[in-house]
């Protein structure tokens, strides 16, 4: 009898280290080979940001730009969304960025040299998990925000819709609410410029509903005085008022009351 060997582990499962914590985790991430995306991509593309972030921002996988400097959403739909986290006042270096899967799968067309982005399939998705599972896990983010059908759909099933469900706190045992909105990618591959620019109010007032579900439930919960994460606006505001305060820090983000219990 011929005992067929899986050439991948088809879940990155046993990966997880025991005991994790993120360095662990990220480390380990770095020989994955749960899925054949390994042999694409140049390395694993871990998430990044700070360990207790209240956000966390979920994308599809690593872009070209990614896959070559390991790290996730520093190409052209990571400007744009630092555009857009900038426009509805949450501060990007305050959000933990990651990926629903952590290689680059691209395909070369005709002679072209350039690497072209395929979408990951339900396989190489399911396989991933584990580690962003993990992340979710040892950051406990107060919310996730979903860019894009891949992300939603790995979050809250395959029938969610993001045009039709986008910008609403969605109530999930992994957060206080996850958002889905759009991916920055479907900004920028607008027809034309009108409609590019109208794809992203639209984004930034999605992610200005998640700026105001944290400080809604920062007022809830912080004391008087403590500072959610401010719209811009506010911002602005705080800026003309703070007059002769100009020592005082504000906290940037807010109150961990999910993390005091
Ligand atoms: N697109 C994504 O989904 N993630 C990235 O990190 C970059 C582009």
């Amino acid at each position: 009898m011929v005992t067929r060997v899986k050439p991948y582990a088809e879940s990155a499962a046993s990966y997880i280290p025991e005991r994790p914590t993120l360095e662990k985790v990220r480390a380990a991430s770095k020989g994955c080979k749960a899925c054949w995306l390994w042999t694409l991509g140049t390395q694993t593309v871990f998430g990044e940001g700070p360990r207790q972030a209240d956000v966390m921002f979920i994308g599809e996988q690593p872009g070209d730009q990614e896959d070559k400097a390991g790290r996730p959403f520093v190409g052209p739909a990571g400007k744009l969304l630092d555009r857009a986290l900038d426009e509805a006042g949450i501060d990007r270096t305050t959000v933990y960025v990651t990926n629903a899967v952590k290689h680059f799968k691209w395909e070369r067309t005709g002679r072209s040299t350039r690497r072209i982005h395929k979408k990951p399939n339900d396989a190489e998705i399911r396989a991933c998990r584990p580690w962003l599972d993990a992340e979710i896990a040892l950051v406990r983010p107060r919310v996730i925000v979903t860019l894009g059908a891949t992300a939603s759909q790995a979050l809250l099933g395959k029938q969610f819709r993001v045009t039709k469900d986008r910008g609403k706190a969605i109530a999930s045992p992994l957060a206080e609410a996850i958002f889905a909105t759009v991916h920055p990618s479907a900004v920028l591959r607008a027809p034309d410029p009108a409609a590019r620019g109208l794809a992203e109010k639209e984004l930034v007032a999605d992610l200005t509903q998640v700026a105001r579900h944290l400080q809604a439930q920062a007022r809830q919960s912080a004391p008087r005085g403590a500072r959610g994460i401010a719209t811009r606006t506010e911002r602005r505001a705080t800026k003309k008022t703070a007059g002769d305060r100009s020592g005082s820090r504000e906290q940037p983000m807010a109150a961990r009351s999910r993390r005091s219990g």
